[in-house]
């Protein structure tokens, strides 16, 4: 089997180490390997690809969106975030699929069980493609309340708007939601503020954050963040980002192998990695 991981500029991936600890388990004959494809040679490359009898591949920025042309069907989930991570390759036909979402969520739930029932009060930080996975994802889930925040509030307005759901999700400012932060339960921040080099920055201020209360993270570099060790200093518990990214690549190894991985033995080393990178 061979699988692949597309994108531009792929640098340090740790996809490739990931993978071979998951066909290792299953005692797989398969490879894992990166594909930095130039922005001016996407479409030859895919199409190279499309000849070359691939099992699979992950997706990652830029192509998430720019792959979707190329795709012969895409499940819902998918469809509905407009961004595809996983690519199923069978019999010449390509199917897209995105697991960004389901990883967080696997994620979140391995650590916090409980973290989502009827009561929860969600803040979500940020409007992008991540911030589109998770909400997607967790539109699944049961909740009371979602609200959305973000620096530029209008691509918030967008994103609620595009989930068509009547359930309770609004839209705050960043400076109504840290107004109001003592009423939420699960404040999740889905943007980059805070990664190396900009370490220093946190993307909302948690004076008001209701001890107890769980503050999640995606950045993973540093792991533990400005925002998670301030959450920590008030109370709060904290959920580090970086088993999203082993949950999202165990998910697409489900779709391509049928194999579900046992995460426990793989995540010790994988966490002294990624506190190297
Ligand atoms: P991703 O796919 O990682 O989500 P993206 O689609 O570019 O990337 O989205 C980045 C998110 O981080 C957005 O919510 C962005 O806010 P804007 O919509 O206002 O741009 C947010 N973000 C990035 N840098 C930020 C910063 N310095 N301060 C506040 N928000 C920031």
């Amino acid at each position: 089997m061979r699988l692949l991981l597309i994108g531009y500029p792929l640098g340090h991936s740790m996809s490739p180490w990931i993978h071979q600890q998951f066909i290792s388990q299953h005692q797989l004959n398969a490879s894992y390997h990166l594909k930095e494809i130039k922005p001016d040679q996407f479409a030859q490359t895919i199409a190279a690809l499309k000849q070359s009898g691939i099992d699979g591949f992950n997706v990652t920025i830029p192509y998430k969106e720019k792959i979707i042309d190329y795709l012969d069907d895409m499940d819902e989930t998918a469809k509905r975030i407009g961004a595809v991570n996983t690519v199923v390759c069978k019999n010449g036909k390509w199917s897209g699929y995105n697991t960004d979402g389901a990883g967080y969520l696997a994620s979140l739930k391995q650590h916090f069980p409980d973290a989502l029932h009827s009561d929860t009060r969600i803040l979500i930080i940020g409007a992008g493609g991540a911030s589109r996975g998770i909400v997607f994802a967790l539109l699944n889930e049961p909740f009371q309340s979602l609200t959305v925040t973000n620096r530029t509030e209008a691509r918030a307005q967008t994103l609620v708007e595009q989930l068509e759901s009547d359930r309770l999700i609004t839209v705050q400012s960043i400076t109504e939601a840290e107004h109001n932060l003592k009423k939420f339960d699960l404040i999740i921040n889905t943007t980059s503020v805070g990664m190396d080099p900009q370490s220093d920055e946190l993307p909302l201020d948690l004076a008001q954050l209701q001890p107890q209360a769980i503050v999640s993270d995606i950045v993973y570099k540093p792991l533990k963040t400005k925002f998670l060790t301030e959450a920590e200093s008030i109370g709060g518990q904290i959920h580090y980002g970086h088993e999203m990214l082993i949950n999202q690549a165990k998910l697409s190894f489900q779709l391509w192998t049928g194999k579900i991985t046992d995460l426990t033995p793989i995540l010790p080393e994988y966490t002294k990695k990624i506190k190297l990178k």
